[in-house]
Order: structure tokens, then sequence, then C-alpha cells
């Protein structure tokens, strides 16, 4: 079994806040993140998916296959958009990178299989110092 990891990037704006909670409560929780002005971040998506060599190919997959697939199921609906108002599966939800991560394993793993592979992790770097990692 061999690991591949694909990277691709977006830059999104987002604001943590839940509606349950008073305004006091969401500063004291989310601090500068629940900014009702929209904060943004350079995010990075890293893709891991493993499979056996294809011995005619001397590939666990294409990389390129893999690249296309993530920039047309994730990366063109999330870049350059706001989280809260425009991503309709993230509709109604926290965006944080815990739920954003969540997401993307449901949308990527039935596909990454119809390419030949198994998804196996994400991992979404939110700034230099937090990522979340998730296996499914
Ligand atoms: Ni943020």
């Amino acid at each position: 079994m061999v690991y591949l990891t694909r990277r691709e990037r977006f830059s999104s704006a987002h604001r943590l806040f839940n509606q349950a909670f008073s305004e006091q409560e969401n500063i004291e929780l989310y601090g500068k993140c629940t900014n009702p002005n929209w904060h943004g971040h350079n995010y990075e998506l890293f893709v891991t998916v493993k499979g056996e060599i294809n011995k005619a190919t001397g590939l666990v997959i294409n990389l390129k296959d893999l690249g296309r697939l993530v920039k047309e199921e994730v990366i063109e609906k999330l870049d350059h958009k706001n989280l809260n108002t425009e991503v309709d599966y993230l509709q109604g939800k926290i965006v944080s990178s815990e739920v954003i991560v969540v997401s993307i394993w449901e949308i990527l793993f039935d596909k990454v299989k119809n390419i030949g592979a198994t998804l196996h992790k994400l991992k979404l770097v939110e700034t230099e110092n937090n990522y979340v990692e998730y296996y499914g």
C-alpha cells in the first residue's frame, strides 16, 4: 500500500459564530474570529489517498486526475468565497476548520474511489500555527 498526497490551496472569508450564543459569549469563545465583518485565510488542503501500485503504469493513481477532482469538487466552490454565505454545504454550520474538513471528506470519499484509490487523510491548514487532520 502506498500513500500519495496532493496539495491544493484556496483563500476564503469566514466568521465563527453560533446564533445560539450571545454576542458576548461568541466573543469569549471565538475572539477575533467572530468579527462580524469577516476575516480571511489562505488555506492549504492536503489530500492523502492510498492504493496499490498499478504494475502497468507504476502509479497508484494519476495525480493529475486527483488534482482535477479536488479542484472541481472542492477548491472552485471555496476559493475566493465567503464560507458562511456562499457555500451550499456549509450553510447553517459553524465554519471552523474542523467542520470544513469533515464536509470535504464527505464530498471526496466516493469520488476518490471512482478514480481508483481510497481517501486516507485530509489535512487542512488554516494558519501557519493551526491545522486539523481527519481520517473519516
Ligand atoms: Ni478564521
